[in-house]
């Protein structure tokens, strides 16, 4: 069985997904392991076009938006360069800002979330993380943390998209359930301690796969 794992972080814009990839990085790496830290959207030209919609440059339909992000997602994934099933193979443990729970929380506002969870079975198919750690934050705290750092707002970033969107990641979560590994960790804490309590998580499941 295969000791590199697959982690996804996810978690509502402004969760500190961002700050715990960097700091889970920084801790595994420090353990010794290989490790590869990527995100979606990508740098890709797709992840570019999708950060230009966002940005308010070009505008586009909500289902072509999720197909974007699945077009974005194969690339993430497949690209034989730096792809996740190429990193993997060589042997990295991968750390990834946002996966699919992405798509199935922020589409379905919009979409249906089973058409949203349809698109994306390629993904699944081609590499699903051994487990998704969800940051949750209070929308309240992440609308704060997004305005002190920014001054304009990307397309998702209203408080009631937020907390439309938190509530839809423990939809897909229970929809989803018996075959993805989630794990709920609270992110209303200092950025230490949040990280301590991921690296714990993934310590835990390391020494199950040994
Ligand atoms: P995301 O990637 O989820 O959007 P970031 O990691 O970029 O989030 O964090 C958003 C903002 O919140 C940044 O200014 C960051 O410094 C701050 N931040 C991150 N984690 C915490 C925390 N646990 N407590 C307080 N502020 C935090
Ligand atoms: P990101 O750069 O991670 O934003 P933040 O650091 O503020 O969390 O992601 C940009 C936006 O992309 C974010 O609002 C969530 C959205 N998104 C989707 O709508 N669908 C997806 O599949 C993914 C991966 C992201």
């Amino acid at each position: 069985m295969k000791e590199n794992l697959f982690i996804a972080l996810e978690g509502i814009d402004g969760s500190g997904k961002s700050t715990q990839a960097r700091l889970l990085n920084k801790n595994l790496s420090d353990k010794g392991l290989k490790t590869y830290l990527s995100s979606e959207p990508t740098d890709h030209e797709i992840g570019k076009l999708i950060r230009d919609i966002f940005n308010h440059k070009t505008d586009a339909e909500q289902h072509s938006i999720a197909a974007l992000f699945v077009a974005d997602r194969l690339q993430h994934i497949l690209n034989h360069k730096n792809g996740l099933l190429q990193k993997i193979k060589e042997g990295n443990t991968l750390i990834c800002d946002r996966y699919y729970f992405s798509s199935y929380a922020y589409h379905s506002v919009f979409v249906d979330m089973d058409w949203v969870i349809g698109m994306n079975k390629i993904c699944a198919e081609l590499i699903k993380p051994d487990i998704t750690v969800f940051i949750d934050v209070t929308p309240e705290i992440c609308m704060e943390r997004i305005r002190a750092k920014r001054e304009s707002l990307e397309m998702y970033e209203t408080l009631q998209n937020l907390i439309n969107v938190r509530r839809n990641y423990f939809t897909a979560f229970e929809k989803l359930s018996s075959t993805e590994h989630i794990t709920v960790i609270d992110g209303n804490r200092p950025e230490t301690v949040i990280a301590e309590e991921i690296l714990s998580v993934i310590s835990n499941l390391q020494s199950k796969r040994k």
